[in-house]
C-alpha cells in the first residue's frame, strides 16, 4: 500500500537532516562516488540494516529501507548478493539455535523479562569475498536494547575475528573501500584503524539504506560530530564498577567520558567532539566579550574544502582547580553553522552563563565558582582547540544555595592523581597554538546568591476535593486491566499500542484520559487496528512483537493464534508512525533546529493518532559505553543531553495539548537487573553529571512531564525519593508538570535484592502517577489512605497536578 502524505512529507524531513547525524571517523578523499557504479557489499547490516535498538525505543513505521535497497535505489548494482544470501541463512541458524538457548536457560515469564533484550554476539563465519566493483563497503552492524547491556567480547563491542579478517582483506584489495558503521554506540575498531575510510552511519530509522545512498554520492555531507567518546575495548570503564546487578558504584564521580581521559592523558580512539567530513573547516575566534555573568564568544568557521558542509563550532572552560576538584575541561556552549559553500565562511556566536560552570560543594550545600582563571578554548573537537580567553573571577562566589537530598553512596569519590594529571597537562601541551588569548575580569558582584524555596505551600483543586477516596487513589494509578498487555508496554485501552494511559473511571467527573505512547525514536503505536467493544484492538503482531520471540514454546505459539484479522465488515484503522534516528544519532548533529523540527514532526503524529504524552526523549547519560540503552540517550555531556532535549520537547510540545515526558529520571546507567540495582552516586556527580540535563532541559523548555527510574538511587527507589522529586526536580528546577513511575511490572522486580516501588510511599514522595497500574499499586494506595500511612491531603495535592495538566492538555487551541 502507498504511504500517505504525512508520511512522505516526515520520511523527507528525516532524510533530508540525518546526514548531519553522521561522520567520518576517517577519510582519504577517495570518496564520495561520482555516480551510481558496481559495488562489492558485504557485512552483517548490508541487508539486516538496524534501524534503532530493540525495546519501547522501537517503531512500527510502515516500511524500511535496507542499505542493499537503498543503495539499489539509487541506480548501484550489487555485485556480491550471493554473499548476502548466504550470511542472511547463516545469521537465520545461528540465531534459532541462540534463541532456543536463551529460552531453556530463562524459562516461564520472569525468565522472559530476563532474556529480554538480550542480544546474540555477530557470529564468525567462512564466506569468499571475490565479488568485483568499483568500490567495496562492509556494513559492520551492532544492534542493542532494553533490558540487556553490551559487554567487551567479540561480536559486539569488540570485532570477531571474521569482521577484522574481512574488513582488512577489502581494505587491501580496493582502491576505494569504505567502513560503514551501523552500531548504536563504539566497537573497538583498533585492529581496523588503518583503514582509509570509516562513516559512523549510526542507526537512522526507517531511511537508513536511502540516507547511506544520498552521502555514498555526495548528495549529501556527512555533518555530525561524536557526543560520547569512542574509546577501545582495554580503556571501558576503568574507575567505577558497572553492571553490579544489586550495586553499582558510581566511583569515577564527575570523571565521565571526556572528563576522565582528558585528566588522565588516556587516549581513545576518537575524542569527544570529533567528527570529519568530505570537506575541512578552521575555526577561529574573533571577539571575547563578558558582560554581568554572561560569556560571549564570536567565532569565524571558513569551509577550506571542496565540499559543501556544515561545522559544529565548540566551546571549552577549563575551570580552576579550588577546594574543589575539577576535570580539564567541560564544554560550554557549541554552534551549528548553516551549510558553507567551499570557500564561504560565517560567523557564530557562542554564549553561555558564567552560573552554568558553578560546581556542587556538597559540604556547604550550594554551588559554587572558586576564584581563579577561567580559561576559554574554542575549536571543533575536544582535543583540537585554541585558548581564546581567560576569565578572572577575583572572589569565590556562591551561585545558589541548596539542600544535600540524595543520600549518602558511602565512598568518596575518586579524583585523577598529580601524575595524570601531569601525564594530561603534557599531552594537551601540544594543543594547537594560536594568538595569545585575551584577560578579561568577570566582576563577583554579577552574582547574587540566589536562595531555593523548598516546601512550597501546595494548594488543593476545589473539584479534588469532591473525590471519594477510591476515585483519589484511582487518579494516582494508571489504567489497569489484567492480562499481559497491561506489563509490556501496551498496556493503553485507548490508542492501539500505545504503552498506556490514565485512568478512565473519572471522565464523567472531568478528568479525562490521557494517553501515553512510547519513544524517543518516533511514537511506538500499533501500525493497524480494528475498533473493538472495549476498545481498539491491534491487527496483527506489533503488541506483542517485542516480546514473543523470548516466550517459552507454547505460550510462543498462543501469541500466534491469539493475532487477531479483522472480522467480516471491520473497518481497519492505520497508525504508520515515522522513525527517526535514534538519540545518539540525533545528538551527534548538535543541531538543535533539526532536532526541534523532528519533534515537530513526532509533535504532529501525536495529534494524528491522539497520543497525549510522548515517552520522550531519554536523556540518561552515558556513563558507560555498556549500557544497552545508550542508543536512545543522548551523550555522555549533561550539556548536550539538556539541549537536545529542551529542542525536541520545544518541537513536540509546539502542538497545543501534547507533552514530552523526560525520562529516566535518573542515574538509570545500566539495563542489568534493571528493576532492582542500586546506583551510589555521590551528591556532586549527580547534580553535575546525571540531573544537569534534566534541569537544562526543565529550565529551558519546560516539558510537561517526567518519568521516574526502575534503579534506586543510593539505596531509595528514585519514584519513592523526596529529594529527587520534589526537592530538586520542582522547588530548584523548577519543575511543574506531573512525575509519573516507570512501567512497574511487579512480576518481574518481587524477589530482588530490594521490595519493588510502593504506591504509598510514591505518593508521599510527590509522584503523581503510578503507571502502568496494576489492582494491586491500587489496594495498596487505598490501604495506605485508610490505615493513615499516607494522607488525603498528600493525594489530593498529587491529584490537583494531575487535573491542573489534564485541563491544559485537553484546552487544545
Ligand atoms: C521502559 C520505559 C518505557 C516504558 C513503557 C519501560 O520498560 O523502561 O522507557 O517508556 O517501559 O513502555
Amino acid at each position: 500500500m502507498k504511504a500517505e502524505a504525512y508520511e512522505r512529507s516526515h520520511n523527507r524531513i528525516v532524510r533530508h537532516f540525518a546526514p548531519e547525524c553522521t561522520l567520518f571517523l576517517k577519510t582519504d578523499g577517495r570518496f564520495p562516488l561520482k555516480a551510481p557504479c558496481p559495488v562489492a557489499l558485504f557485512g552483517s547490516g548490508a541487508r539486516q540494516t538496524i534501524r534503532g535498538g530493540t525495546g519501547s525505543g522501537e517503531v512500527n513505521s510502515r516500511a524500511s529501507v535496507s542499505i542493499e535497497r537503498g543503495l539499489m535505489k539509487a541506480g548501484f548494482t550489487i555485485t556480491s548478493s550471493p554473499w548476502l544470501e548466504a550470511y542472511a541463512e547463516l545469521l537465520a541458524a545461528a540465531r534459532k539455535k541462540w534463541m532456543a538457548r536463551l529460552r531453556k536457560d530463562h524459562p516461564g515469564i520472569k525468565g522472559m523479562m530476563q532474556a529480554f533484550g538480550s542480544i546474540m554476539p555477530e557470529p564468525e563465519y567462512n564466506l569468499p569475498l571475490n565479488y568485483p566493483g568499483e568500490a567495496a563497503i562492509y556494513v559492520l552492524s551492532r544492534i542493542s536494547g532494553e533490558g540487556s547491556d553490551r559487554s567487551c567480547v567479540k561480536g559486539d563491542v569488540c570485532l570477531t575475528d571474521t569482521e577484522v579478517r574481512d574488513i582488512l582483506a577489502l581494505n587491501a584489495r580496493f582502491d576505494r573501500f569504505m567502513l560503514v558503521l551501523n552500531t548504536g554506540g563504539p566497537v573497538d575498531l583498533s585492529p581496523v584503524r588503518d583503514v582509509g575510510n570509516i562513516l559512523l552511519l549510526s542507526q537512522l530509522g526507517a531511511m537508513t539504506g536511502l540516507i547511506f545512498a544520498d552521502i555514498l554520492l555526495g548528495r549529501a555531507n556527512p555533518g555530525g560530530k561524536l557526543a560520547t567518546t569512542w574509546p577501545a575495548a582495554a580503556t571501558v570503564d576503568p574507575v567505577g564498577d558497572f553492571g553490579d546487578p544489586d550495586k553499582t558504584h558510581y566511583r569515577e564521580g564527575i570523571y565521565v567520558g571526556y572528563r576522565y581521559y582528558d585528566s588522565t592523558g588516556i587516549k581513545p580512539l576518537w575524542p569527544f567532539g570529533f567528527g570529519l567530513s568530505y570537506t575541512s573547516f578552521s575555526v577561529a575566534a574573533l571577539e571575547t566579550h563578558v558582560s554581568g555573568r554572561l560569556v560571549s564568544v564570536l567565532a569565524k568557521v571558513s569551509n577550506t574544502g571542496s565540499y559543501a558542509g556544515k561545522e559544529v563550532v565548540q566551546l571549552y572552560v577549563s575551570v580552576p582547580q579550588g577546594r574543589l576538584d575539577q576535570p580539564y575541561q567541560s564544554l560550554a556552549a557549541f554552534a551549528k553553522t548553516p551549510e558553507l559553500a567551499p570557500g564561504a565562511d560565517c560567523r557564530v556566536w557562542l554564549s553561555f552563563d558564567m552560573a552554568d560552570l558553578a560546581s556542587y560543594d556538597t559540604e556547604n550545600e550550594a554551588w559554587i565558582l572558586e576564584k581563579g582563571s577561567y580559561r576559554l578554548r574554542l575549536g571543533n573537537a575536544s582535543d583540537h582547540t585554541q585558548v581564546t580567553a581567560d576569565l578572572i573571577l577575583e572572589e569565590t562566589v556562591t551561585v545558589r544555595k541548596a539542600k544535600t537530598v540524595l543520600g549518602d553512596c558511602g565512598f568518596k569519590d575518586w579524583q585523577p592523581n598529580i601524575a595524570q594529571r601531569a601525564a594530561a597537562l603534557t599531552l594537551k601541551g601540544q594543543a594547537q597554538p594560536g594568538p595569545a588569548p585575551v584577560s578579561l575580569t568577570v566582576p563577583a558582584a554579577a552574582f547574587v546568591t540566589e536562595n531555593v524555596f523548598y516546601d512550597r505551600e501546595e494548594d488543593v483543586d476545589a473539584s479534588v476535593h469532591d473525590l471519594t477516596d477510591e476515585e483519589l487513589c484511582k487518579l494516582n494509578i494508571g489504567a489497569f486491566s489484567k492480562g499481559v498487555l497491561s506489563f509490556i508496554g501496551n498496556a493503553s485501552q485507548r490508542v492501539a499500542g500505545a504503552a498506556g494511559n490514565f485512568t478512565r473511571d473519572l471522565e464523567k467527573k472531568g478528568f479525562p484520559c490521557l494517553v501515553t505512547a512510547d519513544g524517543p525514536a518516533g511514537l511506538r503505536l500499533s501500525r493497524q487496528y480494528v475498533d473493538g467493544k472495549n476498545g481498539p484492538e491491534t491487527i496483527g503482531n506489533d503488541s506483542l512483537a517485542l516480546f514473543s520471540d523470548f516466550l517459552p514454546g507454547p505460550a510462543r505459539a498462543l501469541t500466534k493464534l491469539a493475532m487477531r484479522r479483522p472480522g467480516k465488515g471491520q473497518v481497519v484503522h492505520n497508525q504508520y508512525c515515522t522513525m527517526i534516528p535514534i538519540g545518539t544519532a540525533l545528538a551527534q548533529s548538535f543541531n538543535t533546529d533539526g532536532v526541534a523540527a523532528l519533534g515537530d514532526l513526532v509533535g504532529d503524529e501525536m495529534e494524528r493518532f491522539h497520543v497525549d504524552f510522548w515517552l520522550a526523549p531519554a536523556l540518561n547519560i552515558h556513563r558507560s559505553i555498556l549500557c544497552g540503552r545508550n542508543f536512545e540517550y543522548y551523550s555522555e555531556d549533561p550539556l548536550v543531553s539538556g539541549k537536545m532535549a529542551a529542542a525536541i520537547t520545544r518541537g513536540v510540545q509546539a502542538h497545543a495539548g501534547r507533552a514530552v515526558t523526560l525520562k529516566h529520571f535518573a542515574a538509570n546507567n545500566q539495563e542489568n537487573n534493571r528493576y532492582s540495582s542500586n546506583s551510589l552516586v555521590s551528591e556532586r556527580a549527580m547534580r553535575e553529571i546525571y540531573l544537569k540535563g534534566f534541569g537544562i532541559c526543565v529550565r529551558e523548555a519546560r516539558p510537561r512531564a517526567v518519568m521516574t527510574s526502575y534503579n534506586l538511587l543510593n539505596g531509595r527507589h528514585t519514584s519513592e525519593h523526596k529529594g529527587l522529586i520534589s526537592d530538586i526536580l520542582r522547588s530548584e528546577f523548577g519543575f511543574e508538570g506531573i512525575v509519573m513511575t516507570d512501567w512497574i511490572i511487579h512480576i518481574a522486580m518481587d524477589g530482588g535484592a530490594y521490595p519493588p516501588p510502593d504506591s504509598v510511599k510514591i505518593a508521599a514522595a510527590g509522584g503523581d502517577v503510578v503507571m502502568p497500574g496494576s489492582q494491586q499499586d491500587f489496594d495498596n494506595l487505598l490501604k495506605g489512605l485508610k490505615e493513615g500511612t499516607i494522607s488525603r491531603s498528600r493525594l489530593e495535592k498529587n491529584a490537583t497536578r494531575m487535573y491542573r495538566m489534564a485541563g491544559i492538555l485537553k484546552n487544545r487551541k
